[in-house]
This record gives structure tokens, C-alpha cells and sequence, in this order.
């Protein structure tokens, strides 16, 4: 095949109207508020940026130490340290605004007030195309973690969705749970337009010689390559179990290093991938994974990425024209 007569494929994608010029986004927590990244990588370039959670008071987060590196991965304990939500709006925003990409902001709390307070003060900002929940938070009155709680989860989406009534309200998934398809399934009943998953998991590190947690806070959330494999499993079975069905995009996340992880992710149902731990190795990561992503479906001959989202075939499955060049 000549240069002239390649193909140029669509990597666009429409999540719940949320439209982006391609699949690659930040993880929340992992790429600061706005510009942190901005002589690292090529804003312009992202699907979208994602913030760091924002809780409607400020917090300090937990007490050093909070990162941890381990073998494939990291475990933070950071504790949601942020501005809190007046400082958002008024240091952050202004940042926001300037921003070359869509931004969608992510919001915690501890309380369904806090919540919906947050919400709907980020959801007005006309420079924020959408807001993530950040479900991983205890309760303040009941210690329960929404994020694990279906009930809870939908009552809560539910909630959030009524003061967001015109940008898509995409819910962040724990994987600390039995059974993820549950509360996915919970979410959407809740309103949820997008399901994005998943956070960190619950893990440790213990230091030999003092006999202590290396985290100050014991526990932390472990992430990068060493989840991808388990994340990979549970967007497959989220999206065949709940997602599909319902209609409702995925963003997947989890240990997304290079392309061909992101290639994983969309055959396994993700129409929008997001990059976190990475991002502390190479902040160029998406960039490079729009590259990939555009050369390997010239290589397969697919014209639109959507084509690919769900395109695994299990065994079972009716087979599929086979996308072999
Ligand atoms: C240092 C750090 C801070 C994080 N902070 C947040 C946060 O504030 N809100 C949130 O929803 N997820 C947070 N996460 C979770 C990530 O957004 C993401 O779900 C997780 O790290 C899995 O993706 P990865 O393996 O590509 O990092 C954080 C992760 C890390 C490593």
C-alpha cells in the first residue's frame, strides 16, 4: 500500500454526547489540576484531561508516608488531598478555562450533601465537559464505602444525576467488591451516562527491617502494570454484563502503559482509555498511544475506532468477520 492511498482511521469517539477527537485521557489524581504536565506531554492532544478529586472542604490527605513503589506498580494513600471546592473555583478554573482539551473535573465526598454540592457548583462551569464520581469514599455517618454498596451507589448516582442535568455524569468504579457488575448495574439504574473503571486496589507493603506498613495510613491503592491484567477482566465482563445492553460507553483504566494495552482495553469493551500510574514513567503517554492506535488499525483496516469497542470474540460468540488484513 502506497503512502497515498492509506487510509487515515477515525480515533473520535462519542461517549454519551461527550464527543473527543480521540480515546486517551488522564486518571484523576495522576496528572494535577490542569497545566502540571504541560512541557511533558502535548495537552492539545488528549481526548480529555481528568483532575484530581475535588471535595466540596479542603483536605491535607493522609500523613507521609503515602507512595509507595512496588514491584509493577505503586500504592498510594494520598487521601484525597485537594483545594477543596471554593479554591477550586477560584485558583483552578481560571486555569481550566485555558485548557486545550475537554476537561471533565472529579468530584468525592463523604456525605451525599457534599456530593451534590460539588457537583452542581463544577457542573455550571461552562469549561467542564463532564464530572466523574469518585465513589471510593466512606460515608461520614455509616463508615460504608458508597463505591461498595450497590444501594448506596444507586441512590447516590441517582442524586448527583438530578443537579446535572445537561453534561454526561460518568461514575468511577471500585474494584474492591464481590461482584463489579453489580455495582455497575447499580450506577446505571442511578443515571450514570459513562461507567469508568477501575480505581485502585486495596494492597500493602511492609517494610522487613522496622516490621511496619510502609504507608503511614497501613493500606493504600495499588496501581499500574501490575493491575492491568485484572482490570482488563473486569471491563470485559462489565461491559458484556451490563454495559452493552444499557448502552452506556466505558472508560477504561488500570495499568494502560502502551498501545497495545489500550488496544486491549477497547476489544474489550472501553470506548475511552485513561492513563495514570504511567503518566509518572512518561507523561507523553497518550500522545504515544493515539500514534499506536492509528497505526495498528491501518495495519487491520479499520476505519473507525468504534468499530473496534466490544470486538473481542469469546468462545461461543457468533464469529465475527475476521478484521485480518
Ligand atoms: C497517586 C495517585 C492518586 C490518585 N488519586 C485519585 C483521585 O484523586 N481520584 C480518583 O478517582 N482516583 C485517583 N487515583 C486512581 C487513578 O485515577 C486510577 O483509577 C488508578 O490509578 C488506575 O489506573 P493506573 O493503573 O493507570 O494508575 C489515583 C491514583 C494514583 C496512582
Amino acid at each position: 500500500m502506497t503512502a497515498s492511498n492509506t487510509i487515515q482511521p477515525d480515533i473520535s469517539v462519542n461517549l454519551a454526547g461527550l464527543k473527543l477527537a480521540n480515546p486517551t485521557m488522564t486518571c484523576s489524581g495522576t496528572g494535577g489540576y490542569a497545566f502540571e504536565y504541560a512541557d511533558f506531554m502535548d495537552l492539545s492532544k488528549l481526548g480529555a484531561f481528568v483532575t484530581k478529586s475535588i471535595t466540596r472542604e479542603y483536605r491535607p490527605g493522609n500523613e507521609p508516608s503515602r507512595i509507595v513503589e512496588v514491584r509493577a506498580g505503586m500504592l498510594n494513600a494520598i487521601g484525597l488531598a485537594n483545594v477543596g471546592l471554593k479554591r477550586f473555583l477560584d485558583e483552578k478554573v481560571p486555569e481550566l478555562k485555558r485548557m486545550p482539551c475537554p476537561v471533565i473535573v472529579n468530584v468525592a465526598g463523604h456525605s451525599f450533601d457534599d456530593y451534590v454540592e460539588t457537583v452542581g457548583a463544577v457542573q455550571a462551569l461552562d469549561c467542564v465537559a463532564g464530572v466523574e464520581l469518585n465513589v471510593s469514599c466512606p460515608n461520614v455517618k455509616d463508615g460504608l464505602t458508597f463505591g461498595t454498596h450497590a444501594g448506596r451507589l444507586r441512590e447516590l448516582t441517582a442524586a448527583v444525576k438530578n443537579v446535572i442535568p445537561g453534561k454526561p455524569l460518568i461514575v468511577k468504579l471500585s474494584p474492591n467488591v464481590e461482584d463489579i457488575t453489580a455495582t455497575a448495574r447499580a450506577a446505571v439504574e442511578g443515571g450514570a451516562d459513562i461507567l469508568s473503571l477501575v480505581n485502585t486496589f486495596t494492597a500493602m507493603a511492609i517494610d522487613i527491617y522496622k516490621r511496619r506498613p510502609r504507608l503511614a495510613n497501613v493500606t493504600g491503592g495499588l496501581s499500574g502494570p501490575a493491575i492491568k491484567p485484572i482490570a482488563l477482566h473486569l471491563v470485559s465482563r462489565v461491559y458484556r454484563n451490563v454495559a452493552k445492553s444499557a448502552n452506556v460507553p466505558i472508560i477504561g483504566m488500570g495499568g494502560i502503559q502502551y498501545w497495545q494495552d489500550a488496544v486491549e482495553f477497547i476489544l474489550a469493551g472501553a470506548s475511552g482509555v485513561a492513563v495514570g500510574t504511567a503518566l509518572f514513567v512518561d507523561p507523553a503517554t497518550p500522545n504515544k498511544i493515539c500514534e499506536g492506535l492509528v497505526d495498528y488499525m491501518q495495519k487491520m483496516k479499520v476505519q473507525k475506532l468504534a468499530d473496534l469497542v466490544g470486538a473481542l470474540e469469546l468462545p461461543g460468540d457468533q464469529p465475527k468477520a475476521a478484521p485480518y488484513p
